[in-house]
């Protein structure tokens, strides 16, 4: 690796434009080299736009010795097979969200970066936030007492124009879940982040109003392992959708979060003198496109801090899965009507 990390983007589609322009502000660090995309004529005209390299193939870029970290955002279900392949040619990997949907995908892109000695990071920009990262240290040092409820509510809206919009939205194969898989892990992730491991869950998944093969309504109830109770809703088929809420509730103190803002901070005999509680900024509740890409550039530069200093990454391959595993549990509940143990 030279002094800046060489990247190359896979898949060149919505997504793929945060990852350019989030490597394109840590220009001391990284260089975006090229794109890829199963569509040759997709990477050109997006490589054109960014001012550089289009690869004919996904291989050819594998093969440029120029790139020390690829970033794969094609759909879902596709993230393991490009996985498997970057870590075989030695390429560090950031993988968009889910890393993957099923099992065994997870299991063969975790052998595969093990085998290869590379480093897999998972997206999940939403930690990076203020809110999140200040939630996570009064969890850490106590301030809430024990923690008694830890609910997230997703109740956002997607158009039927939006699942139209590529063939494999909303697909069992291809997206892997609705409401949960694809717009909910984010919730899923911080939840599993603030308070820890699921120990049980129950819930219900329904399909009631877009024309798609996964759910667009779920609710789940969890028991955490920790013994707190917990609460996930996600739909996509709401008017007119609303930002993500997270609510931490425990004996001595309460915090709630709205996408990544600290909205309410309600702690007793709190010493802290530093909590403003903020408006809630950026949110993809009914627009998909309104993330912010600063949190995607925090994770890429925890990714160059790990490459270079040889430790993880905050979130490794590891941390990238357990939302995935909690999320096959909970389709695994709506499916059989049972509550599932992990
Ligand atoms: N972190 C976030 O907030 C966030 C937001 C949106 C999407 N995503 C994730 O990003 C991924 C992509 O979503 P999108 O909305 O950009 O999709 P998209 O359909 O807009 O783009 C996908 C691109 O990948 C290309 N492609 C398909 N298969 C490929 C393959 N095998 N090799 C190379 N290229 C291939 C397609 O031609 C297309 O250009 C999904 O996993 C999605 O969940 C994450």
């Amino acid at each position: 690796m030279g002094n800046k990390v060489g990247f190359g983007i896979i898949g060149c589609g919505v997504i793929a434009d945060f990852h350019a322009n989030a490597l394109f502000g840590l220009p001391d660090d990284a260089v975006l080299i090229g794109v890829a995309d199963a569509r040759y004529e997709s990477a050109v005209r997006f490589a054109a736009a960014k001012g550089v390299r289009a690869f004919a193939t996904v291989d050819e870029m594998l093969a440029c010795k120029e790139i020390d970290v690829v970033t794969i955002c094609t759909p879902s279900g596709f993230h393991a097979d490009v996985a498997v392949k970057a870590a075989n040619a030695g390429k560090h990997i950031i993988c968009e969200k889910p890393m993957a949907i099923t099992t065994e995908q997870l299991e063969r892109m975790t052998e595969a970066c093990e085998r290869n000695g590379v480093l897999l990071s998972s997206i999940a920009q939403a930690r990076f936030t203020d809110g999140v990262q200040m939630a996570k240290q009064a969890v850490e040092n106590g301030s809430l007492g024990r923690l008694v409820c830890a609910d997230v509510y997703m109740k956002f809206n997607r158009t039927q124009e939006y699942y139209n919009s590529s063939a494999w939205r909303g697909t069992k194969a291809v997206d892997g879940g609705g409401a949960l898989m694809n717009q909910g892990i984010h919730g899923v992730d911080l939840l599993l982040y603030l308070a820890g491991d699921v120990k049980s869950v129950y819930a219900v998944a329904k399909t009631l109003a877009r024309d798609i093969e996964v759910e667009d309504t779920l609710s789940a109830v969890l028991e955490f392992k920790s013994g707190a109770t917990g609460v996930i809703q996600a739909t996509t088929s709401v008017y007119p959708g609303y930002p993500r809420r997270l609510d931490l509730n425990g004996t001595n103190g309460s915090i709630t979060i709205e996408e990544g803002s600290l909205v309410k901070w309600d702690i007793q005999n709190d010493a802290r003198q530093d909590i403003v509680l903020q408006s809630t900024q950026y949110s993809s509740a009914s627009v998909p496109t309104a993330i912010s890409v600063d949190n995607h550039r925090k994770q890429f530069a925890d990714v160059i801090r790990a490459l270079g200093t040889g430790t993880k990454p905050l979130i490794d391959i590891y941390e990238g899965r357990r939302p995935v595993d909690l999320i096959l549990a909970i389709y695994k509940s709506a499916e059989e009507h049972r509550v599932i143990d992990l």
